[in-house]
């Protein structure tokens, strides 16, 4: 994304037109938006040039349209690289009209064509629209449906399609949404204010490794997708993000300008990491699930297997939110995360109590390594408001949302 904020400058959308049949409503939009004040360009699969020509676009943008992805041979600076420029700098995405083919390329990570590579390369804090338009039984296939959930569960905002004739003259679901109901849309979450701008959030994440040779270690599960959700959600609300994390895979990393990541293996790692990044941190999330104990001691070479027991003498790991809390500043905001198989809402109250959070996640095990989960959000002052099931990214949003309401009132 540009560096300088979008509230100071025009905001850059960047349009990618695939080819379908709405695709000359895409002109309708690209106008809106440019008449909105902001810097729009256009990028067109193959398929979308069958459709709308590219002059159309350029005269509408007043911009050079995107719309091969391996530019001619003299191509020089930004333009040798059309799937980058301005594609890394762009503040909004918007597919549109979105087809199967498209959705399908970008939910699994292809880049075959201009759009698709795009798509890719966007910044992670962009907000990123898919408009679907497409036949009813091609929306209903349930390829289509599961590509098309990938792509929310990965933060795609989606807009239509809307139910009614379709230029195939079939009725039903699959028609893109009117342009101007498109272009006040895009706006409005672009123009969203951004709770947290000037503010930073530390963020605590996946699992901590306790070795007792250098190959073997007692760990658990954690994929580290809440707290990759929680770093997005805080960059797309205006934070700065310290993300300090176990060993996760690195698909399950945050990537964005605002996202600091610094990695740590054990609990003790991960306590002085987190603590030299404490004072300066408005929210602390305690989203890591660090080993309860540790081998009390590790040895330095690989342990031969042999066909007696092994036993492996555990010590308790340092309480890292506990002992991060005592530190904690008036006007910082900590919010933890409990995972329990029962008396849920009593045991995660008592640990917030405990453990001084300004609010705590109940997460059921069913959030163990998914894209979703059950959560129940407990208020400070123990009251329990259950969420039922979310994606993450949306649970991360709100998770977001209360600790900045938090900040207002401390
Ligand atoms: C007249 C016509 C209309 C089409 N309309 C759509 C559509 O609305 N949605 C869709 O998903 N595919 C539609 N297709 C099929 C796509 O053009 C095709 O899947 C193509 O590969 C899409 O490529 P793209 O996603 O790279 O633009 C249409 C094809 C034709 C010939």
């Amino acid at each position: 994304m540009n560096s300088e904020p979008p509230s100071e400058r025009a905001p850059l959308i960047l349009l990618g037109i695939c080819g379908g049949i709405a695709a000359y409503k895409a002109v309708e939009v690209a106008s809106r938006l440019r008449k909105a004040g902001c810097e729009v360009h256009v990028a067109l699969t193959d398929a979308a040039r069958a459709f709308v020509a590219p002059l159309t676009f350029a005269a509408v943008t007043g911009r050079p349209v995107l719309d091969r992805l391996i530019p001619d041979g003299s191509a020089a600076g930004d333009a040798a690289y059309p799937h980058l420029y301005p594609a890394t700098r762009a503040d909004a995405f918007i597919l549109l009209p979105a087809t199967a083919n498209s959705i399908a390329k970008i939910a699994r990570g292809l880049a075959p064509d201009l759009v698709s590579a795009c798509a890719l390369s966007l910044p992670a804090d962009c907000l990123r629209v898919c408009c679907p338009a497409m036949n009813v039984e091609m929306w209903r296939n349930p390829v289509v449906q599961e590509n098309v959930r990938a792509l929310e569960a990965r933060g795609w905002i989606r807009i239509g399609p809307e139910s009614g004739a379709l230029a195939c003259g079939m009725e039903g679901e699959g028609r893109m949404t009117e342009p101007a109901d498109i272009a006040e849309r895009a706006l409005a979450r672009l123009r969203a204010p951004r709770p947290l701008a000037g503010r930073r959030v530390l963020i605590l994440s996946g699992p901590t490794r306790e070795h007792f040779d250098p190959v073997r270690y007692i760990g658990n599960p954690s994929s580290g997708k809440m707290g990759r959700a929680l770093a997005l959600a805080a960059a797309e609300a205006g934070a700065d993000v310290d993300f300090v994390t176990g060993p996760v895979a690195d698909e399950n990393l945050p990537r964005g300008p605002r996202i600091e990541i610094t990695r740590i293996v054990s609990a003790d790692e991960l306590l002085a990491a987190a603590h030299a990044r404490f004072d300066r941190a408005d929210i602390v999330i305690y989203a890591a699930a660090v080993a309860d104990y540790r081998p009390a001691a590790a040895v330095g070479e690989k342990l031969p297997k042999t066909d007696a027991p092994l036993t492996i003498q555990l010590e308790p790991t340092p309480d890292v939110a506990a002992t991060l809390n005592t530190h904690k500043r008036s006007g910082q905001v900590a919010i933890g995360f409990a995972l329990q198989t029962h008396d849920g809402p009593a045991k995660a109250a008592a640990k917030m109590k405990k453990k001084k959070f300004d609010g705590i996640v109940l997460n059921a095990l069913d959030a163990l390594g998914g894209e979703s989960g059950s959560y129940t959000w407990i208020s400070p002052d123990a009251e329990s408001e259950e969420w039922g099931t979310l994606n993450k990214t949306e649970c991360a949003r709100r998770i977001l949302a209360r600790a900045a309401a938090a900040l207002k009132r401390i």
